[in-house]
């Protein structure tokens, strides 16, 4: 998919998280490298049980490479391999089974909590050479647009005051599946669930609420619900604010993006849902975040999902007072 993407667009992409995980599972699947829990020896106790490792999980058991100039000094085997305690710092994380790991404690990860999963990954590796660049950034500091990043998407910069056809837009891959070169189908929860045609209660339901609000929520030429029909793929700014698909949430902040944040009933809903979700991930291979958050900024999005905004635009829900 990445491969794609960096063909029609010709830039140099580096590669994302979940294709960082995806890959190093690969390799692990390959055997190119031992991923078993054997190479990495900080148990004391002899009889205790090794668990295995969750599946996509980071390779164990590899020399820290040459190039590698980690942020800090990282424990390391006997053969100066990475240990559990290179990256965790729970005592005998690899006896205990995953389901009981406690993925909240501040040093699951070494040094941790950490705002973003990458940030710890940069630890040891170049944060330079593994980013990428956002290009969703449109708009430069003096609020000039970056033509340049139009052309990622589509074959030319378009009028940025007119209203388009699906046709018209010569977008170079189609906007079912423009998102899929840099974001995974399953980036988040149900993302993937909703690409179906809604119901004619649902769709009248839709057409009535860009009506009322003056926005778009565009379908897919058969139509179904896609990526953008929830996401502006521009930022404000981009298109002219009095066309319907200019108008989403007001956030600029594209470095912070769309963030979370912890809150009180987090425990009660991971205690709830952990067989669900666990279900879940081996069904798809992916985890899923175990976690009850609240969205605390938030981009890109047609209308604000925090207060139910997005998603009432199509849903009733009947269990609300
Ligand atoms: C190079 C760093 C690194 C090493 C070495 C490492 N881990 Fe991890 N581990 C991670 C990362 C990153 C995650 C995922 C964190 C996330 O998704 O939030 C993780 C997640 C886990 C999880 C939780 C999985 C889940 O989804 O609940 C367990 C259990 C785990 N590791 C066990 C181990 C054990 C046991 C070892 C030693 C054999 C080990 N790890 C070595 C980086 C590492
Ligand atoms: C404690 C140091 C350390 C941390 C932290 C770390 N890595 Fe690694 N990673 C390594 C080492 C060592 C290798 C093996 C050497 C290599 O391939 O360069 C490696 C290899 C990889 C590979 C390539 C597998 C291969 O053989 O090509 C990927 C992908 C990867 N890491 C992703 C991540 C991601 C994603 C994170 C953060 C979640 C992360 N790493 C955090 C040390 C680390
Ligand atoms: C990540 C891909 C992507 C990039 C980059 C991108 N666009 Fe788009 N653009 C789309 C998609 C998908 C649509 C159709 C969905 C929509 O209307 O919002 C679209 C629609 C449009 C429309 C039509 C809006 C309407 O009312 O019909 C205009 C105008 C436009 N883009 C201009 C631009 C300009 C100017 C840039 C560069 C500053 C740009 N786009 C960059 C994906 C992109
Ligand atoms: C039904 C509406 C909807 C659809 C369809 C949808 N998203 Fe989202 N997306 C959201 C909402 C709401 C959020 C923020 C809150 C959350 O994570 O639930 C979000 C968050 C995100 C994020 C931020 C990262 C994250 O996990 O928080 C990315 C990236 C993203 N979406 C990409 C996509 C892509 C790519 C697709 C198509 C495969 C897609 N979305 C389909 C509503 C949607
Ligand atoms: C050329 C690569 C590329 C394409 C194509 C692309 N994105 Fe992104 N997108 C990024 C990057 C890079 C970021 C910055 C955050 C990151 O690194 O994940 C981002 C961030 C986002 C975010 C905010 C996520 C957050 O956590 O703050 C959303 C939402 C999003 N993209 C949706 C989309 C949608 C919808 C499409 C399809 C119209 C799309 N993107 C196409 C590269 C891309
Ligand atoms: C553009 C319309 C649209 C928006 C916006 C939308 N949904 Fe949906 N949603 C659908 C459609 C279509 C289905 C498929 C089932 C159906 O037609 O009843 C669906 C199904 C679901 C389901 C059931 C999934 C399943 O696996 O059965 C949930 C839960 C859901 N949506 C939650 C949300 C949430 C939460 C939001 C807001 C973040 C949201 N939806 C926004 C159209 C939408």
């Amino acid at each position: 998919m990445l491969a794609t993407f960096v063909a029609v667009a010709g830039s140099d992409y580096a590669v994302s998280l979940d294709e960082m995980l995806q890959a190093a599972a690969e390799v692990k699947a390959q055997g190119h490298v031992t991923a078993h829990r054997d190479t990495a020896e900080i148990s004391t106790s002899p009889k205790a049980k090794k668990q295995p490792l969750p599946e996509l999980h980071h390779v164990v058991g590899v020399p820290l490479a040459k190039a590698m100039r980690p942020t800090e000094k990282i424990r390391l085997g006997d053969k100066q391999e990475l240990i559990c305690a290179s990256c965790h710092g729970l005592e005998k994380i690899d006896e205990t089974p995953i389901e009981q790991v406690d993925k909240q404690a501040t040093n699951f990860l070494l040094g941790g909590p950490y705002e973003t999963l990458t940030d710890f990954c940069y630890r040891c590796h170049s944060e330079k050479t593994n980013q990428r660049p956002n290009i969703h950034n449109m708009v430069d500091e003096q609020g000039k647009i970056r033509e340049q990043h139009c052309t990622y998407c589509h074959e030319k910069p378009l009028k940025r005051d007119q209203v388009y056809s699906a046709a018209e837009l010569k977008l170079r891959v189609p906007r079912e599946v423009i998102c899929y070169g840099c974001h995974l189908k399953t980036t988040h929860l149900n993302a993937l669930q909703h690409q179906v045609k809604p119901s004619k209660e649902k769709l009248q339901q839709l057409k009535d609420a860009e009506k009322k609000l003056g926005i778009s929520l565009p379908l897919s030429d058969d139509g179904k619900v896609m990526c953008v029909t929830c996401h502006s793929p521009h930022p404000n700014g981009v298109l002219k604010p009095d066309l319907a698909a200019a108008k989403q949430v007001a956030n600029q902040d594209l470095k912070t993006g769309i963030s979370y944040e912890q809150h009180p009933w987090g425990a009660v809903y991971t205690e709830d849902k952990q067989q669900r979700l666990q279900a879940l991930e081996h069904q798809t291979g992916h985890l899923q975040a175990l976690e009850y958050q609240r969205i605390k900024t938030e981009v890109l999005l047609r209308l604000p999902a925090k207060d139910g905004s997005l998603c009432l635009a199509c849903h009733t829900f009947t269990d609300r007072q």
